[in-house]
């Protein structure tokens, strides 16, 4: 399994990078509206620059902010060509209110743009998006969970009731385990990347269901690598040897 860090902000990011251990970076329009305000690709430019300045070569998923599928094609290709980045991947939606963004996912990928197809909940939206030539599928991780926690939630039920989705299909783990199986047999291609991360836990229990790639908060990851024994043998190590050498 691989780390991503899953911001915007370019200290957390340059961090991040410093930190050695990431591979990717994901952004979203959301943490995008955390910065400062600014052009989004100039944004962009200044991350693949800390990117660049690193000596990494690591991916960077950027989401398309136009609203209607004719218009994200043409952003996409400008986001592609002003970058310049060889491990850039365009985010686009899996849909919205009815409708339904895997043509634009289609006409990205027949182009060779490597699209991060996100906001995926279910693993027959993550389906869909290996079908229609994603290169990665962002599932939500805790907001699949919050659909199962939102109070007398009318779509929920409506799902449940026309048999989209079941009861699994809000548990987190079972999401990513049944997205991993169904994508690794039809489009072995497509990487998971299990996004809406909140714990250490979901860290591990969404690597664990399969995910390929699991996208950070910065603050996970300094809570990953810290524990309290740790510490304590440390300390030990460095006073044993501090009066050794006296
Ligand atoms: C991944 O890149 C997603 O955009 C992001 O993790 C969404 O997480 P959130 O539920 O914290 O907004």
């Amino acid at each position: 399994m691989k780390f991503f860090v899953d911001t915007a902000n370019l200290a957390e990011i340059e961090t991040a990078l410093a930190d050695g251990f990431i591979e990717g970076i994901t952004t979203n329009p959301s943490l995008l509206a955390k910065e400062p305000k600014a052009d989004y690709l100039d944004h962009m430019r200044k991350i693949v620059g800390l990117i660049q300045q690193s000596g990494r070569n690591v991916h960077l998923s950027i989401e398309v902010i136009a609203k209607e599928p004719s218009e994200m094609v043409p952003e996409a290709d400008r986001f592609v060509q002003a970058l310049g980045y060889e491990q850039l991947a365009i985010k686009v939606p899996i849909s919205q209110h009815g409708r339904c963004f895997t043509g634009v996912v289609r006409q990205l990928a027949s182009r060779g743009i490597a699209v991060n197809c996100t906001a995926c909940m279910t693993p027959m939206q993550a389906l869909a998006a290996g079908a229609a030539g994603a290169r990665y599928v962002s599932l939500f991780y805790n907001r699949i969970r919050d659909g199962f926690l939102d109070r007398h939630s009318a779509e929920r039920d409506a799902l449940l009731a026309a048999g989209t989705v079941e009861a699994d299909d809000f548990d987190p783990a079972h999401v990513v385990a049944e997205s991993y199986r169904l994508l690794k047999a039809s489009y072995p291609n497509a990487e998971i990347i299990a996004g809406s991360i909140r714990t250490v836990l979901d860290v591990k229990q969404a690597g664990l269901a399969g995910a390929h790639i699991v996208t950070l908060p910065p603050k996970i990851f300094p809570l990953i690598v810290a524990h309290y024994k740790t510490d304590e043998a440390v300390d030990s190590f460095l006073a044993d040897i501090g009066r050794w050498l006296n």
